[in-house]
């Protein structure tokens, strides 16, 4: 392909808006479709009666419906809701640096800086100096060329995937990844493939066999996995991405700022080279306290993001200076104080240990600030998960669809704020509850 065909085809994919480019698969011979109303009346879709069976089974066990619930004060060890102290394993605040007093300073001098909105893009007229120091900073800690900093975690995920790989690529993910990176792979059009989960001779077979017939393969994986809490074998996807001539990104969202020796991720946890993961992505809105997301890597990747991928610096606002800047203060923090990170692993290893001692399942959780407790149903969750409130203890359920039907969890996200005192306490409740829970009757 030339470079001039190359882009015009990346001009067309950027501006097109008119025509049927579903052609393809619009061209597949379509059945005739009797029209009902999950057709055409929102409450009649499945999602609904999914939603009003759930809602049934909370009144039906008389449990206090637990799903966007308010909160007050700063989402740390305890919050309040409704009135009272609550126990909370529900925050990612894992460094506690949300309520900071130094990030809190240093969103408010942004907004009296910059006001609260930059009012553009950045590619137009959003950029303020925050944002490059943010960048600049993060890179050099991370060990790599560049790096760009996003307005929303899920969407800058989703947006770059969606971009990296079109319709001639592979994507080989991990089956635990995140939403907002199968949202991608989805969105670029490419042949995905799952691989069964941390598997790597798997991966490894779909390469021999798929690899040939691709242009670009990604390979995606999360740093820690945020529903199971354990981190994969990254040594190993790098030797395989290099020998297959992969493209290799880890979503570091519960992974940056907890692990390893210095809190740094994958990197600093496996003592690696930074530059032989191709793509480094986080979200912003866990261990930076703050809102939005990043992609590290070379100069070559971050400049090409910069100016073509949509959701990054294109067709969408700049961050906002306040919450850019209490990331620049939750990194300086981050990069000046690593104990934070050693004191979320240690009171995770904690929780871990007891509720291993107590006989509870916590799946494949280690050295991380993730612990699922792994139930036999989701009603046994969402039970539990209305039982620990009703005790002072805020711990969310995790059921289908966000987890396979039998995968069904409480999951309890350790900061560096919790004692081992909260922890024994939401433990021995946790035995307690369980011993007592109502057989399920099948209604989820
Ligand atoms: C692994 C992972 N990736 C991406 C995201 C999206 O980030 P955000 O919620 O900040 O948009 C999340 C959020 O929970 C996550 O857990």
């Amino acid at each position: 392909m030339t470079i001039e065909s190359e882009v015009n085809r990346l001009r067309a994919r950027l501006m097109s808006k008119s025509g049927d480019d579903t052609a393809p698969a619009a061209a597949v011979a379509r059945r005739r479709v009797e029209l009902s109303p999950e057709h055409y009346d929102i409450a009649q879709f499945p999602e609904m009666r999914e939603y009003a069976n759930m809602r049934w089974y909370y009144d039906n066990q008389g449990l206090a419906w637990n799903m966007y619930r308010e909160h007050l004060g700063v989402a740390s060890a305890e919050v309040e809701i409704e009135g009272r102290k609550m126990l909370n394993f529900s925050s990612f605040n894992y460094l506690d640096l949300s309520g900071d007093p130094r990030v809190k300073e240093a969103a408010k001098r942004a907004i009296d800086i910059y006001g609260t909105s930059t009012g553009s893009g950045r590619i137009v007229r959003g950029e303020i100096p925050l944002f490059g120091e943010f960048e600049r900073e993060l890179a050099e800690l991370l060990g790599v060329e560049a790096a760009v900093m996003g307005v929303s975690g899920w969407g800058m995920n989703a947006g770059v995937i969606g971009y990296l790989a079109r319709g001639q690529d592979l994507i080989l993910y991990d089956e635990l990844v995140h939403n907002s990176m199968l949202t991608g792979a989805k969105i670029s059009g490419a042949r995905r493939i799952a691989f069964p989960h941390n598997d790597c001779d798997a991966l490894e077979r779909l390469l021999v066999t798929h690899r040939g017939s691709y242009e670009r393969a990604l390979i995606l994986t999360e740093g820690v996995f945020s529903m199971d809490g354990d981190i994969p074998d990254v040594p190993r996807l790098i030797d395989i991405k290099r020998r297959h001539r992969a493209l290799l990104m880890v979503d570091e969202a519960h992974s940056i700022g907890v692990i390893g020796p210095r809190g740094l991720g994958v990197v600093d946890h496996f003592g690696l080279d930074s530059r032989d993961i191709d793509i480094h992505f986080s979200t912003l809105s866990k261990s930076f306290a703050a809102i939005g997301g990043y992609v590290a890597g070379s100069k070559a990747l971050v400049t090409m993001l910069r100016h073509y991928a949509p959701g990054v610096g294109l067709y969408i606002a700049a961050p906002n200076p306040a919450n850019a800047a209490a990331a620049l203060a939750a990194l300086r923090i981050m990069r000046a104080e690593p104990q934070r990170a050693r004191a979320v692993v240690a009171i995770a290893d904690h929780f871990r240990e007891r509720a291993q001692a107590a006989g509870l399942d916590i799946g494949p959780s280690h050295g991380s600030g993730v612990v699922p407790v792994m139930l036999p149903d989701s009603e046994t969750a969402l039970w539990m998960s209305a039982r620990l409130f009703d005790n002072g203890v805020f711990a969310f359920p995790m059921i289908f669809p966000v987890v396979p039907r039998d995968g069904a969890r409480l999951r309890f996200f350790l900061s560096m704020s919790h004692t081992r005192e909260q922890v024994d306490r939401a433990i021995d409740l946790l035995v307690q509850l369980l011993a007592s829970a109502p057989r399920p009757k099948g209604m989820i």
